[in-house]
C-alpha cells in the first residue's frame, strides 16, 4: 500500500464550466497525476473546443474520450490501464466512441500503446496537443494516430486554457514545461522534455484575464519553478548563448513572482515546485516583500541522507537543505514549508532512513506527500542501481514517515489555535453543507459556519479548534487587506 497525505477527490474527471452552445460533439476527459496534467486538460479541452467539442461527465455519452496520464510510479500507471477496461466494456456498446491516451504514459509507451490496449485510437504526448485537429482527423478516417513528439521551445503560452471542474475561484497557470534536472529515479524528463520558459508577457496576460473572470488565486506551475529564465527565448539549456542584451534584460523566477504580483496586488499567488538546488533567496525576498505572494513553499527533498541524495542526483547535500531551511524561517517566519519523500531508494540502509527522520524532525513540515521507491524504466536509477529494498521494508519506512509527518501536521495546526487567519473561501465542506472550506495562506484548509460568506470571499477566520490537516473556526468579517 502507498501512503500519502493529499486531497485525492480531484483525481479523475473534470467538466468543463463554459459550453459553446454551438459545439455538437462531445468529449469526456479525465486528468490523473499532478498539477501540470490537470492544467494541460484544459489546453486540450480549449483546442478541442474549436473543434466542436464541448465536454461531458457521463463517459456514456461521449464522442471522444481523453485520459491525460501519469507515469511517475507504476501504480499510477494501473489506475490509467483500470480507467482503459472501463472505457472497452463502454465502446462494445457504443463503438463510434474513440479513446486518446494524453500525457506521459503516451509518451513513455508510444506506439506500444496501440497494440497492447486495442482500445486505443490515439496516443498524443505533451507536447504535441496542437496537432489533435489532424490526429482526430486521422482517427475518423479509420486509422490510428500517434504524436509523441517532444518539443524544445512549445509553452502553449498562445492558447487560453478552458477552465475545468473548477471553482471559478483558484486557478494554474504553468510557467515552465519540462525538466532538465534528471533526478535519477525520474521519469518526467523522457515524457516531458527539455526544460523551456514561457514568455512572461503571456504569463501575465493570462493572469490579467483570469483576475478579469473572477479569479482570486493562481499557482504559477512548474516542474521546478526556480529554474524560470526567459532571455527573448525560453530553452534553458541555450541561455549560454544568448546576447548580452538578452542577458541583461533576462526575466529569473524571483522577478516574474514580482511581475505578477504587482500586475494582480489582490490575487493571491502561489508557485509549485521549488527545488532546493534551485532555490535563490531572491525569490524568499520577493515573496516577503509582497503579502499577496502566499507564504508557503513545496520543497520537495525525498531523503535527508547525503548519501542517497548524490545517488539520486540531487545537486544538494543534507546540510544545504537545512541551510535554505534556516534562510527560509528568517526571511518568512511564518511560512510553510511541505516536502515529497520517497522511501526505500536503491542502497538506502537504516541509517538513511533515520537521516530522513531526523531531517523532518529539524523541519517539522506542515505537510507531506510520501512513496515508495517505484523503479521507473529508462531512467538512471534503473539502469544503475538494484531495486534492492525489500518491500516490506519500503513499506515499513514509509509508514514510519506517514506517522511521524501526522505528528508535525497536527503540531503546525495547532499553532494556529486561538488566532485570527485569512481564508479564501474555495467551496463547500466536504463534511457538512452548513460549512465553506478554504485555505489560508500557508495552505492550511479552514472550515467554518458559511454564514452570510459566499465562494471567492476573502474572510476572517478564529481559529477555535483543529485536525491534523484541517483548521475549524468561525468568521469574524471580511479581510480588511484586501
Ligand atoms: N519537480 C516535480 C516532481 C514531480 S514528481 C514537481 O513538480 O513536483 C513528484 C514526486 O513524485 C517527486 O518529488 C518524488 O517524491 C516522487 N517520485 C518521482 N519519481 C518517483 C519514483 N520513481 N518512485 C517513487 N516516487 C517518485
Ligand atoms: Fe523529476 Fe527531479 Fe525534475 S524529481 S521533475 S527530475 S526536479
Amino acid at each position: 500500500m502507498e501512503e500519502k497525505i493529499i486531497d485525492e477527490s480531484q483525481q479523475g474527471q473534470s467538466l468543463v464550466l463554459e459550453q459553446r452552445p454551438e459545439n455538437r460533439r462531445k468529449l469526456f476527459i479525465e486528468s490523473y497525476g499532478c498539477q501540470m496534467n490537470f492544467s494541460d486538460s484544459e489546453i486540450v479541452a480549449s483546442i478541442l473546443a474549436n473543434e466542436g467539442f464541448n465536454t461531458t461527465n457521463r463517459l456514456e455519452d461521449a464522442d471522444l474520450v481523453l485520459v491525460n496520464t501519469c507515469s511517475i510510479r507504476d501504480k499510477a500507471e494501473q489506475t490509467v490501464r483500470k480507467r482503459l477496461e472501463k472505457y472497452n466494456a463502454v465502446k462494445r456498446i457504443n463503438p463510434k466512441m474513440k479513446v486518446g491516451v494524453l500525457g506521459c504514459m503516451a509518451e513513455r509507451l508510444k506506439e506500444k500503446f496501440l497494440d497492447e490496449e486495442k482500445i486505443v485510437d490515439m496516443v498524443v504526448g505533451p507536447d504535441a496537443y496542437k496537432d489533435l485537429p489532424n490526429l482526430l482527423q486521422e482517427v475518423e478516417e479509420g486509422r490510428d494516430a500517434v504524436n509523441v513528439i517532444l518539443s524544445k521551445d512549445e509553452t502553449y503560452g498562445d492558447i487560453a486554457p478552458v477552465r475545468l471542474g473548477g471553482n471559478g475561484v483558484t486557478a494554474f497557470v504553468s510557467i515552465t514545461r519540462g525538466c532538465d534536472n534528471m533526478c535519477t529515479f525520474c521519469v518526467v524528463p523522457f515524457t516531458r522534455g527539455r526544460e523551456r520558459s514561457r514568455d512572461p508577457q503571456s504569463i501575465i496576460a493570462e493572469v490579467n484575464d483570469l483576475a478579469e473572470k473572477g479569479y482570486q488565486e493562481i499557482t504559477l506551475l512548474g516542474q521546478n519553478v526556480d529554474s524560470y529564465l526567459w532571455y527573448g527565448g525560453g530553452l534553458k539549456k541555450d541561455y549560454k548563448h544568448a546576447t548580452e542584451m538578452q542577458r541583461a534584460t533576462a526575466t529569473g523566477f524571483a522577478q516574474l513572482l514580482e511581475m505578477v504580483a504587482e500586475a494582480q496586488p489582490h490575487m493571491r499567488i502561489r508557485f509549485s515546485t521549488s527545488n532546493p538546488q534551485d532555490m535563490t533567496e531572491d525569490v524568499l525576498h520577493s515573496m516577503s516583500k509582497y503579502r499577496n505572494i502566499c507564504n508557503y513553499i513545496h520543497l520537495p527533498v525525498q531523503s535527508g541522507s547525503t548519501r542517497i541524495l548524490k545517488e539520486m542526483n540531487r545537486q544538494h547535500t543534507r546540510e544545504e537543505y537545512m541551510h535554505l531551511i534556516d534562510r527560509i524561517r528568517e526571511i518568512l517566519p511564518d511560512c510553510a514549508i511541505s516536502q515529497d519523500m520517497i522511501t526505500g531508494f536503491p542502497t538506502e540502509t537504516e541509517e538513511d532512513h533515520k537521516a530522513t527522520l531526523s531531517l523532518m524532525e529539524y523541519v517539522k513540515y506542515d505537510f507531506g506527500f510520501m512513496f515508495m521507491y517505484s523503479e521507473r524504466p529508462g531512467t538512471l536509477a534503473a539502469r544503475k542501481l538494484e531495486d534492492d529494498v525489500p518491500l516490506e521494508t519500503k513499506k515499513r519506512r514509509l509508514t514510519e514517515i506517514v506517522a511521524l509527518q501526522q505528528q508535525h501536521s497536527a503540531y503546525r495546526t495547532q499553532q494556529f489555535l486561538g488566532k485570527t487567519v485569512e481564508v479564501l473561501i474555495e467551496k463547500e465542506s466536504k463534511k457538512s453543507d452548513l460549512q465553506w472550506s478554504g485555505r489560508t495562506p500557508q495552505n492550511t484548509v479552514a472550515v467554518f459556519p458559511k454564514e452570510h460568506y459566499k465562494v471567492g470571499d476573502f474572510v476572517n477566520v478564529h481559529i477555535e479548534d483543529c485536525t491534523t490537516a484541517t483548521l475549524i473556526g468561525t468568521a469574524v468579517g471580511y479581510s480588511e487587506k484586501r
